[in-house]
């Protein structure tokens, strides 16, 4: 996409499978990419695979510090920051026998650390004369879940944020909006489901429209068309990358009303 080309990118907790793919469709648009991640390994082995568009910077990104010296490198070795994905997060949730300081955790990594990021790299956006950011949240901002109680509440809010962003943001030529996956093919389900992508789409074939989970890549070109001009009106929402998942109500797949007769 033109509007993406030379464009410099700051994806956090890129180092796992989405943010490959995020990066991969960035460096496929020609921009430049800058992944932060507390996974030293992964990150270094990641932009080492995608070659010179793509840099690792190890940052905890519930350090302030750390975010102002990661964003500053970005500005001073890229020459600026054009748009932020805030894709980190913690699945750390245990429903109602979380401890306060779980609680604090999730929130610190899933919500709180998105704003800071945000706060640190909107100098930069307005150096630029404006940006783009991409807020990850999920269907489970919407629905209750067995056994969950931080994540979801996490993602909720994020969505929450995304709205309060764009408001204020908008003066300063940033859009804002948040994109909502349903089950897709990443680390964690990967090493539950022990790699099986069949077994996957089978269990998934159940509550996702299109009966299967997503892929990477098809997260990814939903954020790209997001921070590309082909959204230029687009600003304050939440794109649904779920498979259906959300438009499914409870009766899911299978007819209801016949069910009365039988
Ligand atoms: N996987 C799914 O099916 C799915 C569904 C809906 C939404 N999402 C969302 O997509 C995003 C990516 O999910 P994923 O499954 O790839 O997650 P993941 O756990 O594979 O990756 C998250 C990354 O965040 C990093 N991270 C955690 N704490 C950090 C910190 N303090 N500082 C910097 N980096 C940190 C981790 O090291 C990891 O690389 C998340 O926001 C998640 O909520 C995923």
């Amino acid at each position: 996409m033109k509007s993406l080309c030379e464009r410099s990118v700051i994806i956090t907790g890129g180092a796992t499978l989405i943010g490959q793919a995020l990066a991969e469709a960035f460096v496929a648009a020609n921009s430049k990419v800058t992944i932060l991640d507390i996974d030293e390994a992964a990150g270094t082995a990641l932009a080492d695979k995608l070659g010179p568009a793509v840099r690792f910077i190890a940052t905890d990104i519930t350090h302030d510090d750390q975010l102002q010296a990661a964003v500053g490198q970005v500005e001073a070795e890229i020459g600026g920051v054009d748009i932020l994905v805030n894709l980190a997060c913690s699945y750390l949730d245990d429903g109602l026998a979380s401890s306060r300081a779980d609680w604090l955790t999730a929130l610190d990594i899933n919500l709180v650390s998105a704003a800071m990021a945000t706060k640190t790299v909107h100098p930069a956006l307005r150096r630029r004369g404006g940006g783009v950011i991409i807020n990850f949240t999920s269907i489970s901002a919407e629905v209750a879940q067995t056994g969950r109680w931080l994540y979801p509440a996490s993602k909720a809010a994020m969505r929450q944020l995304t709205r309060s962003m764009a408001l204020d943001l908008a003066e300063d030529g940033i859009r804002v909006n948040s994109v909502s996956p349903g089950w897709t093919w990443s680390r964690l389900i990967e090493e539950v489901s022990g790699g099986d992508r069949a077994r996957t789409d089978q269990v998934a074939r159940d509550f996702h429209i299109l009966g299967r989970a997503g892929d990477p890549a098809e997260v990814a070109q939903v954020v790209l068309f997001l921070c590309s001009d082909l959204a230029s009106f687009v600003t304050g929402a939440d794109y649904a990358v779920d498979g259906g998942y959300s438009a499914l109500g409870p009766e899911q797949l299978t007819p209801a009303i016949p069910r009365l007769a039988s």
